[in-house]
């Protein structure tokens, strides 16, 4: 590979961190901040380096002056801001279809969720064309080039085809599959050619990588693998591909400050006046259906079934923030929530106590950081999850050291985080509820001396340190190595 010293860091994911939105009223086009870990991973690192950041518009509607929205933002973040347009048809079958409903509930496990249409597949194919094409006509021989997540597997092998010869890494946040439910995949051999297209390939977890690697062991009879370092090689197509475990973390720091920053100390002095003398269980998720919200609710009635004495004494708080609006099995799964929700509620409530408090919306940064300071308990409990940030920002903003986390073994989280965490399995109801109930019960001394060894964790296996390992395989550098672009200091540099 090549030497990195003029190198330009730029990402490609199918989302940039903001997404563009109309506000009606004043008949004018906004950036509001995108939701979902993998922007909230990465926005640090650009933050810290700049570079440049490739991604979707969030909107299928022609924006008048859209590229001086871009440019305006870009001179505020200290990145530049190179959107990608698509059209509806695009959004439907490449990102509602192929994306979110084949290889999102494949790749966790849920086959029985997915939609196998050839359709979505060529959309696919399409539309990561135009990321490559959008890739090749910004990026310099010297650049590095990294390309994020399930939406864009193809990109590498599309840039390749037109003659963009920079070295290419792609990272998957999300899990991947073992090899008996990634065989149903129609396209697993494409997918797989398409992967071996990069440079270094990153996942999550050593249990991804092995999923990955007896995949191509078992489908792609020419590959060649071998061990090197904490690396394995793919020799594939008279090329080197090296693949490795990477778990991403958080810019634990400044979640640590803002946590204890006036804003977030002034939400917390309200939730704390009016359920102080309660304890907080805290869920916070996406709305999906891999995020366990039904069984933890189901755990958290069978919790007041089985342990009336908490009753009175004790509130989840779970926020939902919505996701992927018009995908069916959401739209479903946001019904099934509100009936739960509006079930336990009506069996347990007393006078002057609801069980659960329910937020469909998103928290502003400061609500949400009050919220993980508040909560006594933090509720985790994906069915399955590449990582979950979530468990680590609860961590990092737990500044008194007081709380619990209950982590589902199922995310990606529970490798790092499993010693000191509770750690469950999301489909037994009971056990969650057990183990809500020893969080409960638990002494001062022990919530301590758990939370005081998750919040060392989430320290030090933070963002920084993440990219420096990703880059050290892929490039031998770390983001140090990479020339602050001075013509893009933002004017306002917020931590968060
Ligand atoms: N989050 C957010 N707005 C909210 C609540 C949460 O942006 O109102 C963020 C949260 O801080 C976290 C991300 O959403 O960084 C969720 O990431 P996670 O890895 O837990 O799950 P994902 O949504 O990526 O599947
Ligand atoms: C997960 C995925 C990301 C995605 C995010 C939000 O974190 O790994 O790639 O951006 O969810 O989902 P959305 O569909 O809104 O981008």
């Amino acid at each position: 590979m090549t030497d990195g010293s003029t190198k330009r860091l730029i990402v490609v994911s199918n989302r940039l961190p903001y997404v563009l939105e109309n506000n009606h009223d004043k008949n004018r086009w906004t950036l509001k901040p995108g939701s979902g870990g993998l922007v909230t991973a990465l926005l640090p690192v650009l933050r810290n380096r700049g570079g440049v950041w490739i991604g979707w518009t969030g909107t299928t509607e022609e924006v008048p002056g859209i590229t001086e929205i871009f440019h305006s933002a870009s001179r505020e973040a200290g990145y530049v801001l190179e959107p990608v347009s698509l059209s509806q048809e695009e959004v439907d079958l490449y990102y509602h279809g192929y994306s979110n409903e084949t290889i999102w509930p494949l790749f966790h496990d849920l086959q029985s969720q997915c939609e196998f249409e050839p359709d979505y597949w060529h959309a696919y194919v399409k539309v990561n064309r135009r990321f490559a094409e959008a890739l090749a006509a910004d990026c310099h021989p010297d650049d590095f080039v990294w390309v994020h997540d399930y939406q864009l597997m193809d990109v590498a092998q599309h840039a390749r085809e037109i003659s963009c010869l920079v070295d290419m890494a792609f990272f998957l946040h999300i899990p991947f599959p073992p090899p008996d439910i990634f065989l149903k995949l129609p396209e697993r051999l494409a997918v797989l050619n398409s992967l071996l297209a990069y440079d270094l390939i990153g996942f999550q977890t050593r249990r991804d990588r092995r999923n990955f690697i007896q995949c191509v062991r078992m489908l792609m009879k020419h590959a060649r693998v071998s061990a090197q370092g904490h690396l394995h090689v793919i020799r594939h197509e008279e090329r080197d591909v090296h693949v490795g475990n990477f778990p991403i973390g958080i810019d634990a720091a400044a979640f640590t400050t803002a946590a204890a920053g006036p804003e977030a100390e002034e939400r917390l002095r309200e939730i704390n006046s009016r359920y102080g003398n309660r304890q907080i269980v805290l869920g916070v998720d996406r709305l999906d259906y891999t995020k366990g919200i039904p069984q933890r609710l189901r755990a958290f009635a069978n919790l007041l079934e089985r342990y009336p004495e908490v009753r009175g004494r004790i509130n989840l708080f779970q926020v939902v923030v919505p996701s992927r609006e018009g995908i069916p099995r959401y739209d479903e799964l946001k019904v099934e929530i509100e009936r739960l929700v509006g079930h336990i509620n009506g069996l347990y409530s007393q006078l002057g106590w609801v069980p659960v408090h329910y937020f469909f919306h998103p928290l502003s940064q400061a609500e949400l950081l009050a919220f993980y300071r508040a909560a006594d308990i933090a509720l985790v409990t994906p069915l399955k999850d590449g990582m979950n940030l979530v468990a680590k920002e609860f961590c990092a903003c737990s500044i008194e050291e007081e709380s619990v986390l209950i982590l589902s073994q199922f995310a990606g989280a529970a490798a790092q985080l499993g010693q000191a965490a509770l750690v469950v399995n999301p489909y037994d109801v009971e056990q969650t509820a057990d183990a809500i109930y020893n969080a409960f019960q638990m002494t001062a001394g022990e919530r301590r001396y758990r939370m005081k060894r998750l919040r060392r964790n989430v320290r030090t296996q933070n963002i920084f340190w993440w990219v420096d390992s990703f880059m050290r395989a892929a490039i031998d550098k770390e983001l140090r190595d990479f020339p602050v672009m001075e013509e893009y200091i933002p004017e306002h540099h917020e931590n968060l």
